[in-house]
């Protein structure tokens, strides 16, 4: 369609046209980097268009190639009609703000900041078009429950539910342009006070494991203003640039994110609700992205979250059944509110994938080699020490062996809940550095060390109560899944099974769960297996507690 552009990204996301995984073979795997640099500079060259309901797609696209040719565009809803624009180089952007109008006849009185986020105007809005050249509008957003169950109920089998969640619920490509376009515009305010920062997207924006619908987690990073200094010989002298001093880097951080607050509170389109969250262990800015409909989380300095999203963007890469286990089991904790947006003592979709992650180095063959493996698959390019921390893994996905290991998704997932449903959570913690459960070194009730930060915890906010509804949850989804085996489904009938019917809120009638209650002889078998499986394994003293 468009064969002009020399940067066109194949990143490794979830697109229909990119799918990702081991089995899939002929996808290139690009390394992290690669991936975040070509959507960054794709970005760069990317406007974003409010435009008037009732705009003709033909006379937009031809207005807008007087600048340039247009290498990509799609139009979407949030708070009214956007267009996304991807020129094929930049200097269409300049051209284009160039033509551009600050706005003259409001009557409200505007702050003249100039940014890529534009506003079109129709010279003559009387100008009736047929419908049917309206933009047609690309979704943002994930399908309805009622949709998902429809697409679960048409599925063949278990494993193909798990693949129709992972392809409902997974970034679009539009999706992930849009993501980077707003750490783009972001940029471009940050970039007033810190020439030559870079915001970076991090988290499930790029982790591979984003979900429709989820949060932007953006960080500013000013390593980069530092990188670009030239060490010019100068003979006797040394110039440095004069900093300003401050107490501790946290005071830095703080100050750094206050005055971009004010800044993007005043000065940056269409964001709003800034919050400035500078207390917390890890100060950040909070605000919504109004135009792009997401809401942001702005870090500084963040950077071994950043890796800890390259590791989870590797894992995610290695094997295509890792992704759609991930998103079934990210899903069935939001269903039956393990998980939740405001923080609290609940577990968190990042400590669930680590789970995830864990049981799957944990099956025999290993589905994911071990972070310790990783790293010693490293090469002297790969080190990388962070905060005085060993960051070091392999990059380069080529160089991990694909695993030997063939078991269904179906059977995965069984597995999953039956083996947290049973892990001594009382005594040892979760290590995917290792692939082996450890000792708890404290009393947490939920233990999952740091991969980076070894000395912490990354779910220790979550209390024994939360950890023991997933347990009882995890213990009856298995059970259910260990019924279904039992019982196939007739393809014509409309009662959800299978994965479906582990996503019912809880309290839902005709659900296995609540059929189970009226089966006490059931309830008295599942409840006997558990306590000889606890016997056995010494496992679910600490969940159940005295
Ligand atoms: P969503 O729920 O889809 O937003 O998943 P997410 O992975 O983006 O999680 P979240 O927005 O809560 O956090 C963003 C990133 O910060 C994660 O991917 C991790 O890299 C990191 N992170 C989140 N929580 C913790 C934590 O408790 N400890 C550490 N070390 N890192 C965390
Ligand atoms: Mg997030």
């Amino acid at each position: 369609r468009h064969l002009c552009c020399p940067g066109t990204v194949a990143a490794n996301v979830g697109s229909e046209e990119q799918p990702l995984g081991g089995s899939e073979d002929k996808i290139p795997k690009k390394r992290f980097s690669e991936v975040q640099e070509e959507r960054r500079e794709q970005a760069q060259r990317t406007v974003l268009i409010r435009c008037p309901n009732n705009v003709n797609e033909k006379k937009f696209l031809k207005y807008l190639s007087q600048h340039g040719p247009i290498n990509n565009h799609f139009f979407y809803e949030s708070f009214g009609l956007h267009a996304v624009v991807e020129f094929c180089q930049k200097d269409s952007v300049d051209s284009l703000q160039n033509g551009t109008h600050t706005p003259k006849q409001r009557t409200d009185p505007v702050i003249p900041f100039k940014s890529r986020f534009l506003n079109l105007k129709l010279k003559n809005s009387s100008n009736q078009i047929p419908q049917q050249s309206y933009a047609q509008t690309n979704k943002q957003l994930p399908p309805s429950s009622k949709k998902l169950f429809e697409l679960l109920n048409y599925a063949e089998n278990i494993d193909d539910q798990l693949n129709t969640l992972l392809k409902a619920f997974q970034l679009t490509e539009e999706n992930v342009r849009l993501r980077h376009l707003t750490c783009s515009l972001i940029e471009d305010i940050a970039a007033a006070y810190f020439p030559g920062c870079v915001i970076w997207p991090f988290g499930s924006s790029v982790n591979t494991f984003g979900k429709l619908g989820c949060d932007l987690d953006m960080f500013l990073d000013l390593d980069e203003i530092g990188k670009l200094d030239v060490h010019k010989n100068a003979g006797d002298f040394l110039m440095e640039f004069q900093m300003k001093t401050v107490p501790s880097e946290r005071i830095a951080t703080q100050k750094i994110l206050s005055v971009i607050g004010e800044c993007i509170d005043n000065f940056g389109p269409s964001c709003v609700g800034v919050q400035k969250i500078l207390n917390a262990r890890c100060p950040l800015l909070r605000f919504s992205h109004q135009a792009s409909g997401f809401q942001c989380d702005l870090t500084v300095n963040n950077s071994i979250a950043l890796k800890s999203s390259e590791l989870l963007y590797i894992y995610g890469s290695l094997d295509s059944r890792v992704r759609a286990l991930v998103f079934s089991v990210r899903c069935w904790a939001r269903a039956h509110s393990l998980t939740s947006s405001i923080p609290g003592t609940w577990i968190t979709n990042f400590s669930l994938t680590v789970m995830v992650i864990f049981f799957l180095q944990r099956r025999s063959p290993p589905i994911l080699p071990t972070l310790d493996s990783l790293k010693s698959l490293a090469d002297a390019e790969d080190r990388c020490i962070l905060n005085g921390h060993n960051c070091t893994f392999v990059r380069d996905l080529y160089k991990i062996k694909p695993s030997g290991n063939t078991e269904t998704l179906e059977l995965l997932l069984k597995e999953f809940f039956e083996y947290f449903g049973n892990f001594a959570f009382n005594k040892n913690s979760i290590n995917i550095r290792q692939g082996k459960e450890q000792n708890k070194p404290d009393s947490s009730p939920l233990y999952i060390q740091n991969p980076f930060e070894t000395s912490l915890n990354i779910s220790k906010n979550v209390s024994q109560s939360q950890l023991q509804k997933f347990v009882d949850l995890a213990r009856d989804s298995a059970w259910i899944l260990e019924q279904e085996d039992k019982s196939q489904p007739s393809l014509s009938s409309k009662q959800p099974w299978g994965l479906a019917t582990l996503l019912l809120p809880p309290g839902a009638v005709s659900t296995p769960l609540s059929k189970k209650k009226k089966k006490p002889m059931n309830e008295k078998v599942k409840g006997l297996l558990a306590s000889i499986k606890s016997s056995t394994t010494d496992s679910s003293k600490g969940t159940h507690g005295k």
